[in-house]
Order: C-alpha cells, then structure tokens, then sequence
C-alpha cells in the first residue's frame, strides 16, 4: 500500500512557502490556489456523491514546475475548497519518479481510478492507481506503465495526457501527441479493464503548418486533450496546442465523433488569453453541467515567482454550453455569486464621457455585471484597477464594427503594471453580437487574476500593479454611441479563511 503520501521531510518547505505566499498583494482570494509551490494543469476533475474533486498538477516544495506531485482539494459547492493530503508523488522508482503529469479520473465500477502520465526521463507514459471510497489514498498498479510506449512505426513529438471514458462496454482513452512533421493528434485506444490497451489510430490530427504563428495555430503537439458531447449532436475536442518554446494556447474543434475518427466542423479559440488559461480540463457534474477548469499561468519572471513562494492559479469554474451559432459559450459558475457582498448599481443611460471614474466602485476583489448597447463604430471601456494618478491602469475594451456586424473584445495591459519585468501584452478577440449591438460582459477581478466574459467569449489573463494596494479604481468611458443598460458590482469575499492554509487535515 502507498499511504504514506505525506511529506515528511518537505513539510517545513512547504510551510514556509504557504506563510510567504500569504504577504504576496497579488495572491488571489477567490480562486483556488494551491497553499504554497507550484500549480498548473487541473486534472482529476470529478464530481463524486456530492462532493467536487479538483486535483491538480503540484510542487509542493518550491514555486517551480519540477517533480510534479497531484495535489489535491474537495469542495461541495465549488467556491469554497479544503486541501486535501497531496494524492500522487512521484515514486522513488518506477516510471512516474521524475513526475506524476496530467490525468483524469474516472469510476472504475465503483473504484475511483486514476489514469496519468508518468513521467521518467523525458519521456511520459500512461499509468493507473486505484483510490480509496474518499478519493483521498491511492494505490499505484503494479503493472504501471499501462502503455509501454508510443504507437509503433509512428514519429512521435510526445506521449501524454488522457482523456478517458465509456463506451459500448469498453473503455477507451484518448492520448495527446503529435507526428513529426505533420502536426498535433490525440491517439485512440481501447481496453476491458483500464491496464491492457489496444491503439486504434489517430482521432484527428492537425496541420502544424498552417497558420504558424497565428492565435489558432493548433501546435506539433496537443496536450490535455478533453472530448465530450454537448447539447444535441455536437461532439467538442478541446486541446492545448504546444511547441517546444513557443507561446502556447487552448482551442477547440466542434464536429463529429464517430467509430474512430472526429469529424471536424470547425476550429475555435478556447480563451482569447491562450496561455492564460491553459490545460483546461472539465467533466459533467451531478446536474448535468459541464464544468470547466483552466491553468492561469502567471506572467511574471521566475524569480518573481521564486521570491512570492507560490504560482499559478486556476480559473474559476466555468459552466459550458452550445451557442446558436454552434461555439461553445462559457459563464462562471452560478455558485460563485455566494461571495457577493457589498453591491453598487450604477444608473443606466448613454454613456457621453469619454471617461469617468466611478468613485463607489472601487476594489481589487470585484465581480462587475454590465450590459452596454453600443452604435456600429462604437467602443467601450472599462478600466479597472487604475491608480488615482492613472499611471497604473488596465482596460477591458468592446467595440463594434462600423458595418454593424461584430465586434472586438480587448484587454490592453500596457499601462497595467509599471512593472517592466511583467507581461503587458494586450489580448484581443472576435466577439459576436446580435444586431441590436448588445454586449453581455461579465468581469472577474480578484487581485492579480483577471477573467472577463464577453457575450460569453472568455479572456484570462494576469495583471500585477506595481502599487497594488493604490490600484482599486474603476471606471468607464466611450466613443460614439454606446448606452449602459445596466451596471452592477460586487465586492467579493475571499474564499480561503486568513491565515497559513494547514497542509490537509
Ligand atoms: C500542460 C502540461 C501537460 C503535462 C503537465 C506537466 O500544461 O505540460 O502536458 O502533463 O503539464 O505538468
């Protein structure tokens, strides 16, 4: 048995970096963090008689991506989250010692199961591990790794992370890679029992030719692939497309799953921040909804990262559906309106400023609700997180086209932070409207980690002010025609309670 998952010899380290992650100023309250060290991917991603199982890609003992562990975290109504004791560390032998890489979990006949790569070398392999009826210990199979290796005769760019399900009787698993030369693919595979596989061939491959260089370039490799059908007869292929040094996003093709092959109709970006919300995984809850979490890497350097003792962040939840225009549509979880507290509206009518501070909106923890009906040629702004002086500001920007046809979503993040070692790259996307030029937009402020929801197209991204604790003002301006239907915010609470979060019960 492998219960002994706790760290006896790091939990010092790991102490400590909790302690210091709490003095950071960009730390985030209202999204899940882990208590200290790094986080990246979620993986495990469940919803098990009752009760949300997040795990996630860790280092507990230093806020760099090395020897990752699965952390662990349970939540019952998906805002608030216990830590759990740490569920994988990577063996002191065997295929998983140099990291225990993305995976999922599914039930196994009533055995929760998890299915990971496991990571030795450079090289990743699939691996399995039994848990325990509280999904807390895990017991790795004797017979890990479960596949052996990459598809013979294929020249692969790599061999990791699972998507793994039912079907006809059988369990069939996708794994993310890539062919040398050609592009991104997910390899299909089938099993009875979750440990002998049969390959099947390639789901779908990509082109990683075309459009280099482009927001929707789809990679030499696909990491995270996560398959699932939505609403009547779509099937949807969320990938993150990666290549060895180059920015990486998440997208997603909507089409047809069928015997062994997808079908696709359409390729889509996931988030307009790409590598700000990376490695999504989702699964569909006990109602019914698919959930969906992302990775918010930060955008700051290393040693930064280093110095704060903590990094990454995930997203918060989001539930995922169908448009009518066949794309996915994605909101925060309803939940998340629990942490709603003190409320200000502001008065509906034209907005004929070009900008104006609202000085009862103020804060570094805030949930804005606002709808703005805007001319053909118009734009809107909200800036946020400015600083009286306005030195220090980022702008959430939507415009329409002059044709009346579309629009633009923007987050300009030059003038963020005065910071000059921090991202400030700007953002930017197409945003649907219907012909009345309705902006639905929908924004997550919550310190450093910023997610904006426009007519339900998500942005992700990270800002860090240089004078955070100035950096809480709101305001909004215009150009051309633009009407504020309605505004309202909230200021939110915090999610985690003051103090060292206790390295699990
Ligand atoms: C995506 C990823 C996965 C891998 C994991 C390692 O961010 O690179 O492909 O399994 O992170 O931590």
């Amino acid at each position: 048995m492998t219960h002994d998952l706790t760290l006896p010899s790091g939990t010092d380290v790991a102490e400590g970096l909790a302690e210091r992650a709490l003095r950071d100023p960009h730390r985030p309250r209202f999204h899940f963090t882990s208590p200290g060290g790094w986080l990246n991917d979620p993986n495990g991603l469940t919803h098990w008689n009752g009760v949300y199982h997040l795990f996630y890609q860790y280092n507990p003992l230093a806020p760099a991506h090395h020897r990752i562990h699965w952390g662990h975290a349970t939540s019952t109504d998906l805002i608030h989250w216990i830590d759990e004791p740490v569920a994988l560390v990577p063996g002191t032998t065997g295929p998983d010692r140099d990291g225990c890489w993305s995976g999922v979990l599914v039930d196994d006949g009533g055995v929760p199961t998890l299915v990971y790569s496991g990571r030795h070398g450079d090289r990743e392999l699939p691996c399995v591990a039994k848990g325990s009826a509280d999904l807390r210990y895990w017991t790795k199979d004797r017979a890990n790794p479960v596949i052996t290796a990459p598809p013979e005769g294929v020249d692969t760019t790599a061999f990791r992370d699972h998507c793994v399900w039912r079907e006809g009787g059988m369990w069939r698993q996708l794994v993310g890679s890539g062919i040398r030369g050609v592009g991104g693919t997910a390899f299909l595979y089938e099993s009875d029992d979750l440990r002998t596989w049969r390959y099947v061939g390639p789901l779908l491959t990509g082109d990683a030719f075309q459009n280099q260089g482009e927001l929707d370039w789809t990679g030499t490799m696909w990491e995270c692939v996560d398959l699932f059908g939505i609403g009547d007869g779509t099937d949807v292929l969320v990938f993150s497309a990666w290549d060895e040094g180059i920015t990486h996003h998440p997208l997603y093709w909507t089409g047809r799953y069928q015997g062994d092959t997808f079908t696709p109709t359409a390729l889509h970006r996931l988030d307009y921040g790409g590598r700000y919300f990376y490695a999504p995984q989702s699964t569909r809850d006990e109602h019914g909804r698919r959930i969906m979490f992302g990775w918010l890497q930060e955008g700051r350097t290393d040693e930064a990262n280093a110095q704060t003792g903590w990094c990454g962040v995930m997203s918060v939840p989001r539930v995922v559906t169908l448009s009518a225009d066949g794309s996915l549509h994605q909101a925060p979880a309803p939940e998340l309106t629990v942490l709603r507290r003190e409320h200000v509206e502001v008065t509906p009518g034209p907005l004929t400023a070009p900008y104006s501070q609202l000085h009862a909106v103020r804060g570094d923890q805030l949930d804005i609700e606002t709808t703005l009906l805007l001319a053909p040629g118009a734009t809107a702004q909200l800036v946020l997180r400015e600083t009286p002086d306005a030195v220090e500001r980022t702008v959430v920007e939507v415009s329409r086209e002059h044709d009346g046809t579309g629009g633009t979503l923007r987050l300009h993040r030059e003038a963020g932070s005065l910071d000059p070692t921090v991202d400030t790259e700007p953002r930017y996307g197409e945003l649907p409207m219907d012909p009345d030029g309705r902006v639905d937009l929908r924004i997550l402020v919550d310190r450093s980690a910023l997610e904006i929801f426009a007519n339900g197209r998500p942005l992700a991204a990270r800002i860090y002010p240089a004078r955070p604790g100035e950096a809480v003002g709101v305001g909004i301006g215009a150009h051309g025609d633009v009407t504020l239907e309605r505004f309202d915010a909230w200021q939110m609470a915090s999610a985690f309670t003051d103090g060292p979060r206790p390295l699990w019960p």
